[in-house]
Order: structure tokens, then C-alpha cells, then sequence
């Protein structure tokens, strides 16, 4: 299993961490402590984070989650110090193939997040890629109602992003900013894997 290391301030939250350093822990109920996804493996340093709570035990007895050190992300708060923290497989992926992470704006994060929030069953924001324009590749965002085989999920500012295997190369360290032109707003990304676009906008190239 993977491991990182952080040094915690006083209050933090380790599910907010590892959320804030592109780490996509899963976490269902968004730290409501009804769903036990946010399980983590901390290593070293468990005297830093808040005691384990009755409800907590019993969201991982239920989960039959028994490796020592085990413990709900989004429960541990932490009173300052440095912490090592074995990290779910799922989020291991991207990690081990080396893709940066995809981010975005506070203003992106606060329009996309009510858009998901809106659609019943939307699991995540779905970026790809699809060939168009004069450029050879434009962007493709939508919801996703699920996560496929083969998607890398991302996580920034508490949205999911799913990406598709055949797009993670284009878009993977892409940073998506909302940006205000006139009455009219649109996204704009900032995607270090271009090398060139066209006079449209629209599209671009790799
Ligand atoms: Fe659901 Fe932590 S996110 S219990």
C-alpha cells in the first residue's frame, strides 16, 4: 500500500488534507459519518487525531474494516502533527502512473458542484476530450451518473471528476477556472499538455 506523510495544522481534518493535496478519497456521504468509504490506514502518528468515537467504531465494525490503525478520514481532526497514512487502493491509479492532478477554481468548484448537485443520481463531473474543430480535440464535461472501469477520479474542492482512460492523457493536470465575460460566463482551462489552438477557441491540439 501506498503511504504519505503530512504535517497537520491544529483542527484539520485528515479527509480535508488528502482531498486538498489531489488524494481522491472516496467519501459517500460527504463526512456525515454514514458510509464508511473514507477509510484510511494511518500508519504513524494516530496520538495527532481526535480519539475514535462509539459511532465511528461502529461505522467500521459494520464495515468489517479490522486493520489496526484503521479510520474514517472525515473523523479524524487533528491536534497538530506530523501523520503517515496508508492510502486506499482506489486512489493508488492515478498515483502510480504519475498523472497530475485536475483542479479547479474556487468560482469553478462553486458552479460545477450546484450543477452536480442539482441532477439526481450525478456521482461525479465527467471531463473529456472528443476530436473536433481545427485543432484536432475539444472538451467534453458532463455529469456522471457512474463510475466506469477504466475512469481515474480526481478530486478538487469536494467535486468528483471522472475521467475516461483515452482522455486522462490530454486533460490530466488541467487547472478549469469560471471566468465572467460580459453578462456571459464560461470555463476556461488551463491544460499544460497543449501546444496549440485555434482562432475559435474551441479547439485545441497536443
Ligand atoms: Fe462517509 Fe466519512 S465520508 S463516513
Amino acid at each position: 500500500m501506498d503511504t504519505v506523510t503530512f504535517t497537520l495544522g491544529a483542527g484539520e481534518v485528515l479527509l480535508d488534507r488528502l482531498l486538498e493535496d489531489g488524494i481522491a478519497v472516496t467519501h459517500e456521504c460527504g463526512g456525515k459519518l454514514a458510509c464508511s468509504t473514507c477509510q484510511v490506514v494511518v500508519r504513524q502518528g494516530m496520538e495527532h487525531l481526535s480519539a475514535i468515537s462509539e459511532d465511528e467504531l461502529d461505522m467500521l465494525d459494520r464495515a468489517s474494516a479490522d486493520a489496526p490503525g484503521t479510520r474514517l478520514a472525515c473523523q479524524a481532526v487533528s491536534d497538530g502533527g506530523e501523520v503517515v497514512v496508508a492510502l486506499p487502493e482506489s486512489t493508488v491509479p492515478a498515483r502510480a502512473a504519475g498523472f497530475s492532478p485536475i483542479q479547479l477554481s474556487e468560482s469553478a468548484t462553486a458552479y460545477l458542484g450546484a450543477q452536480i448537485a442539482r441532477l439526481p443520481g450525478a456521482v461525479a463531473l465527467r471531463l473529456g476530450v472528443e476530436p473536433a474543430g481545427c485543432s484536432g480535440f475539444r472538451y467534453r464535461v458532463d455529469h456522471a451518473d457512474e463510475i466506469r472501469q477504466g475512469d481515474t477520479v480526481f478530486e478538487s474542492g469536494r467535486v468528483r471528476i471522472a475521467v475516461d482512460a483515452l482522455s486522462l492523457p490530454y486533460v490530466q493536470g488541467t487547472r478549469i477556472d469560471l471566468v465572467r465575460e460580459g453578462l456571459a460566463q464560461r470555463l476556461r482551462y488551463e491544460n499544460p499538455n497543449v501546444r496549440q489552438t485555434c482562432g475559435c477557441g474551441e479547439s485545441f491540439g497536443v
